[in-house]
């Protein structure tokens, strides 16, 4: 499993999980049931759960590799993936499926390059689909970062991300 859902990490990411699991080794006493709480200090800091963060909990608890992964990957909270600078939600719900969420989808997608779960190339982006927001008068539901639009059009969708792209070079610039 770990191999389907992880890349090879680069070198100063693996210097960054070190330096994090320093700080861990002593706020942490390495029991048991601190996993949860490790994970979630792991993904705070880091934005996800890299492979090699979840083998050195395994290590410090003292649990398989199994548990931990098998606990991580049980939870809808944790990520295994790197997650871009900007958020994009896209609700999948019945109200937001009827008034074309899944053409939206199908835009930002082709737009961005990327499936669902998976951050653009640039770090600047991450899809990610929701069952339903719980506003579903106002469908389709696009939530990008904190910010929710709603009765969303599919050509506006696409401007928004354009949007936050130039943005965000500017202030790269
Ligand atoms: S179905 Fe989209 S908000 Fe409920």
């Amino acid at each position: 499993m770990e191999q389907a859902i992880y890349e090879e990490l680069a070198v100063e990411s693996r210097l960054e999980i070190e330096g994090l699991f320093n700080e861990i080794g002593k706020e942490f006493k390495g029991r048991a049931d601190e996993l949860i709480p490790m994970l979630q200090r792991v993904q705070r800091a880091l934005g996800f759960l890299p492979e090699q963060a979840l083998l050195e909990i395994a290590r410090l608890t003292r649990l398989s590799t199994a548990r931990v992964f098998g606990t991580a990957t049980f939870y809808a909270q944790f990520r295994f993936q790197p997650v871009g600078r900007n958020v994009i939600r896209v609700c999948r719900g019945t109200a937001c499926h009827v008034k074309g969420s899944d053409r939206i989808l199908e835009d930002i997608k082709g737009h961005l390059q990327v499936a669902p779960g998976q951050m653009t190339r640039d770090g600047l982006f991450t899809i990610e689909t929701v069952a339903c927001f719980g506003s579903c008068a106002l469908a389709p539901i696009m939530v990008v970062n904190d910010s929710v639009y709603g009765s969303l059009k599919r050509s506006r969708a696409l401007k928004l991300l354009d949007e936050i792209r130039v943005r965000e070079e500017g202030l790269l610039m």
